[in-house]
Order: C-alpha cells, then sequence, then structure tokens
C-alpha cells in the first residue's frame, strides 16, 4: 500500500512539473508572438479587411507616426520657441538698445491715419489671433510642456477649452484677416525705399551707424510691409488648411492631404507667433506714440514725420491732411 502511494505521489508531482513546464513554455511562444505581430503592425504591415475606408488595411500608418515625431519633436518646441524664445529676445533686445523715443516728444496734434472700420478690423483679426496662438500651443505641445506639470483634471480641463476657444476663434480670425488682406494691400507695395530703410533697421538701433537715422517711409514702413505679407501668406496658408482640419466631412481631404494641413497649419503658426510678438512689440514698446493708431485711428504729427515721413508729405500736398477736432 505504502508502495503505491509513493509511486501515485512520484506520477502526480511529475504530471505537475511537466504542465508547469509546457505552460511556460507556451507563455514564452505566446509572448514571442505578440512581440512578432506588434514589430509588424509598427512596421505598417498590410491586412485585408471588409472595410472600404482609407488605409484600411493597415491597423498602424507609419507616415502618421513620422507625423507625430515631427509635431514633438520639433514643430512644438519652434512654437514654443516663436512665442516665449521671441518675447525673451525682445525683452533683452529692449533693455541692451532702448526703445524709439519721439524726438520732438508729442506735438499734442493728432494726425487721422485709419478709420473706425479698420481699427475695428484690426482687433477682430488679432484678438483672435492672440488666444489662436495660445490655444494653439496647448494643443500642439501641451502634453510635453504643460501635462507633466499639472494634474489629470486640469490638464483635461485646458485641453478641452483650448479645443473649443481654438475652434470658434478661426472664424473672427478669418474674417479680419480676409478685411485687412483685401482692403490694405494697396497700402502695402514695396518701394525702392523700403530696401534703404531695412539696410538702417528702420533707424530703430541706438548705437554705431544706425544711431538717429530716419530712413523714408510712406504710409507703411518696410517692416510693417514685410509683416503684412507675411499675415497675408501665412494667413492664407493657415486658414486653407484650418478649414480642412475642422470639417473633414465637407472637404473629405485624403489622408495625406490631412497630415500635409497638419503640418501646413504649425509651420504656418510658428511664422505666425514670431512676427506677432515683434509686431506687438513695435507696437506697444517700441516705437512711442504708435499704439494710438489702432486705439482712435490717429498719430501724432511729429510721429508721422518721424516714421512715415513720405506719407505725412503726400497728405500734405495733396489736401487729405486732416487733424483731430481738439
Ligand atoms: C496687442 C496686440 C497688437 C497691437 C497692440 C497691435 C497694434 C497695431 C498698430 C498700432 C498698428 C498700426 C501701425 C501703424 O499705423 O503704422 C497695427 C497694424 C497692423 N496689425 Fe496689429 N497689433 C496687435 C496684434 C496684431 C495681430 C495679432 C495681428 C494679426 C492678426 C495684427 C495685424 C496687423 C496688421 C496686418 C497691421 C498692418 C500692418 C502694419 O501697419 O504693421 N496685429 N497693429
Amino acid at each position: 500500500m505504502k508502495k503505491i502511494f509513493m509511486m501515485l505521489s512520484v506520477a502526480v508531482a511529475l504530471m505537475f512539473s511537466v504542465n508547469s513546464f509546457a505552460h511556460e513554455g507556451h507563455d514564452h511562444n505566446a509572448q514571442e508572438t505578440e512581440q512578432q505581430i506588434w514589430a509588424q503592425l509598427k512596421g505598417g504591415a498590410q491586412g485585408v479587411t471588409t472595410s472600404t475606408g482609407q488605409a484600411h488595411e493597415q491597423l498602424i500608418n507609419v507616415y502618421d507616426l513620422r507625423v507625430f515625431e515631427l509635431r514633438s519633436d520639433i514643430l512644438a518646441p519652434a512654437l514654443l520657441a516663436a512665442l516665449f524664445g521671441m518675447i525673451i529676445v525682445f525683452i533683452i533686445f529692449i533693455k541692451l538698445n532702448g526703445i524709439s523715443k519721439l524726438h520732438g516728444g508729442f506735438s499734442g496734434k493728432m494726425v487721422y491715419r485709419w478709420s473706425k472700420f479698420d481699427v475695428s478690423i484690426h482687433w477682430l483679426g488679432a484678438i483672435p489671433c492672440m488666444l489662436l496662438i495660445l490655444t494653439g500651443l496647448v494643443l500642439l505641445g501641451g502634453r510635453y510642456f504643460f501635462q507633466p506639470y499639472i494634474g489629470d483634471g486640469a490638464w483635461g480641463s485646458l485641453v478641452n477649452a483650448s479645443k473649443l476657444i481654438h475652434d470658434y476663434m478661426a472664424i473672427p480670425f478669418m474674417l479680419g484677416w480676409a478685411l485687412m488682406t483685401v482692403l490694405w494691400a494697396k497700402n502695402q507695395m514695396p518701394k525702392m525705399y523700403d530696401i534703404k530703410w531695412m539696410l538702417v533697421v528702420g533707424g530703430y538701433l541706438n548705437f554705431g551707424p544706425f544711431k538717429g537715422k530716419h530712413p523714408d517711409a510712406g504710409f507703411a514702413n518696410a517692416g510693417e510691409k514685410l509683416w503684412f505679407w507675411a499675415f497675408a501668406l501665412f494667413g492664407l496658408i493657415i486658414s486653407a488648411s484650418g478649414m480642412l482640419l475642422l470639417f473633414p466631412n465637407l472637404f473629405e481631404p485624403s489622408r495625406t492631404l490631412s497630415l500635409i494641413a497638419l503640418v501646413l497649419h504649425s509651420v504656418s503658426a510658428i511664422i505666425i507667433t514670431a512676427f506677432s510678438i515683434v509686431h506687438i512689440f513695435m507696437a506697444t514698446v517700441m516705437s512711442e506714440g504708435g499704439m494710438e493708431c489702432m486705439v482712435s485711428g490717429y498719430c501724432d504729427e511729429n510721429w508721422a514725420t518721424q516714421h512715415h515721413n513720405l506719407w505725412f508729405d503726400e497728405i500734405k500736398d495733396n489736401g487729405t491732411l486732416k487733424y483731430k477736432d481738439q
């Protein structure tokens, strides 16, 4: 009896050990197969489905992944640099160089420059543009720059609010962009004297041979013209690509076109952001008296003669010079 019991125990022990050995082998094989399948899928392996949608035969589309890398490694840091980097550069520049003061001080005589409608369309485009830049940064780079430092709840609310604001602000921005581009283009045509303006950086540098220079400028100077045409071109690209991304059911872009739109949208945003920071600094801090133009539509006479001498001479000569009633 004792012998039979011992034999049974050995048999059971053997069965268990054989079973667990087989199980381990099975787990190992399954893991290996799983890894192989994933490697193939990540490499863009194609299969067969009954679906007829775009890229339906691929579970993971490999060039989508390249766009993800482009976004995380290049586009997102570039947008961050265009915004905060430019602010830092400008603060340092103003600390070293100082601002452009009105040499004769304020005259108190206000010259008509922009209509009330012009001022309105400027802010119709500008305010949404600034909101689009901030929310766009959250959507493009928030997961790298903000999410690790705030809680999940706060991140969820931030990204949700950013998406909503970004979608709705696109409409007034495009309206402002279209009106400014069409109505202001005639005053922004390049002229020969713009080259000289560029060579002396508009007289804004307060050192060396540049100090005290007042290059000729018409209604718009060369720097403003550069900003205007960059805004016109990249505003067009950002609007068109944005529409494709916002209404995919309406335009039915191909998968490739959607990815191109995504990249063009970010690249245009980076360029517009960098220019906007320069523009805002020039208007608010750098050029004494400049901001008044987009508040009341009038500028000080001394500002007009110092920064836009050819325009001032022209309106004086052709009789369109108009002063604000005191
Ligand atoms: C706080 C933000 C901003 C301020 C204080 C500001 C101020 C100004 C001022 C004072 C002018 C008139 C310059 C002149 O009469 O010579 C101007 C023009 C202009 N602004 Fe803005 N702006 C701001 C944001 C923006 C933004 C975000 C955009 C883009 C949507 C924009 C687009 C333009 C354009 C296209 C012009 C005409 C070209 C030029 O004169 O520079 N502005 N802005």
